[in-house]
């Protein structure tokens, strides 16, 4: 019997053609590369250089589509917030914004990005277990829609601020429904054991008490049970415990209006089975149809993973005695996810001619001084030359955001793609902005 496989066991990798097949917005062009929304993406690595994240805007648009509209198909009600930690370019933002989305922000910065980009103060949700006292001052004067409270504390300080300042605070108490989401451990956040949310033996009586503070309107109940979730059966389970506690805690005489659904939904990164939005929208009307709430979800990865890639060049091929190590100019600093999370990233020649060369199995990895900057072990790849290209696929959500400037390397520029034309939105930081913040000690 062969021995069992490992769920990112190279054998069972798709080929670079079933990647692109399974991505319409790319394609390969016989002279001009690889295509994104049709715009080659040599002509955009000719003049920004690399590595660059580039986006397709189409892409953003018509899969926030495809969500709304599976929900409308099901006949819900849904009120999109976009998850802004997935990605804050302004661009992304103003995309989401003028369809008429909402956002979910983490952070005092993420609001004001979002206020920035245009998004109403009323579609804005803020999540998160450590709101400061800063931040929770500025979600007040902002008059966001709706705090998800996490914890007793978060609400007495907020309670206590609000009512110092003379307003209401809308609140959703973010309840942890001990459900395994059955993703990597560290992007898992709706079991008992994680930081997140209020324990569900607890929320009720919370739920209560805070009816009674002063500053403190409670609206509703949130969860959020982790993030590249690629099956529904965590969702009903932990959407049943919810819809449970509305019961129970309009048993009790309290008003429960909304139910914030989080987010989560996973990508099919390798072309792997994953849930679709029609998946989850019945899994949500299942648990919530006869509840008569306002039903919102904080979807971030669905929305823009798929959309973007990493622009790279290749800067040498080491041979070894094991396999060659194709060394990009792309780093973990740039896209740390593989580094963190073990994450599989589809890996495609941007020459039409390097992507059906015969192809063997390469490590491919970043320049940077750990072994962990590796984007891929025994992949099956042509044998590149340096200065040739290549695009790390479904790098549009948690890519950039998550940069950093680690061995001294300047974040990348990022670049978005629209109807045909290309721009530039995040210029390429300058080498100099490494230092410039710094002071020798006097
Ligand atoms: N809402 C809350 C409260 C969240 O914590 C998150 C993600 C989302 C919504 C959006 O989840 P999504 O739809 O994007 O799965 N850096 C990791 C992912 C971290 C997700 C954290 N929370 C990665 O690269 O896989």
């Amino acid at each position: 019997m062969a021995a069992p496989t490992s769920p990112n066991d190279p054998a069972t990798d798709p080929s670079i053609q079933d990647l692109i097949a399974a991505r319409p917005w790319l394609k390969h062009d016989a002279m001009a590369g690889l295509l994104l929304d049709d715009v080659p993406l040599n002509r955009i690595a000719d003049a920004v250089g690399t590595p660059t994240w580039v986006y397709s805007a189409a892409t953003m648009r018509a899969r926030y589509r495809a969500l709304t509209g599976a929900m409308a198909d099901a006949g819900l009600d849904i009120h999109v917030h976009y998850a802004v930690k997935a990605n804050d370019s302004r661009a992304v933002l103003a995309l989401f914004g003028a369809e008429g989305a909402g956002a979910d922000v983490v952070s005092g910065g993420e609001l004001l990005k979002a206020r920035l980009a245009g998004i109403p103060a009323a579609r804005i949700i803020y999540s998160g277990v450590g709101k400061s006292e800063q931040e929770l001052h500025l979600a007040l004067s902002e008059g966001i829609g709706q705090i998800n409270v996490e914890s007793a504390e978060e609400l007495a300080m907020l309670s206590a601020l609000a009512s110092a300042t003379g307003r209401t605070a809308r609140v959703a108490l973010r309840v942890n429904p001990d459900v395994d989401a059955g993703t990597n451990d560290k992007i898992a956040t709706g079991r008992a054991t994680d930081k997140f949310g209020i324990p569900y033996a607890d929320a009720a009586a919370l739920y209560a008490r805070a009816a009674a503070m002063p500053g403190i309107e409670p609206v509703g109940l949130a969860t959020h049970i982790g993030s590249q979730i690629l099956g529904l059966a965590p969702y009903r389970d932990a959407f049943a415990r919810i819809a449970d506690l509305v019961h129970a805690l309009r048993g009790q005489g309290l008003r429960v209006s909304s139910v914030d659904c989080g987010g989560g939904l996973g990508i099919p990164y390798r072309n792997e089975p994953a849930p679709s939005p029609a998946g989850l929208a019945a899994a949500m009307k299942g648990a919530f149809h006869n509840l008569d709430v306002r039903l919102a979800m904080e979807p971030g990865r669905w929305l823009v993973g798929p959309a973007g890639v990493l622009l790279a060049s290749v800067v040498l091929v080491k041979q070894t005695p094991f396999e060659p190590f194709i060394v990009l100019d792309a780093a973990m600093n740039d896209l740390v996810r593989p580094a963190m999370y073990e994450a599989w990233h589809g890996i495609v020649p941007v020459s039409a001619t390097d992507a059906v060369a015969p192809a063997g199995p390469a490590s491919v990895v970043g320049p940077v001084c750990e072994s962990g900057d590796t984007f891929a072990r025994s992949r099956s790849l042509p044998r590149v030359a340096p200065n040739a290209r290549v695009a790390i696929l479904d790098a549009g959500a948690y890519g950039a955001v998550m940069s950093s400037t680690y061995n001294a390397r300047p974040l990348a520029a990022e670049v978005w793609v629209d109807d045909g034309r290309w721009s530039v939105i995040r210029d390429r930081q300058p080498i100099e902005a490494l230092w410039e913040q710094e002071r020798l000690p006097t």
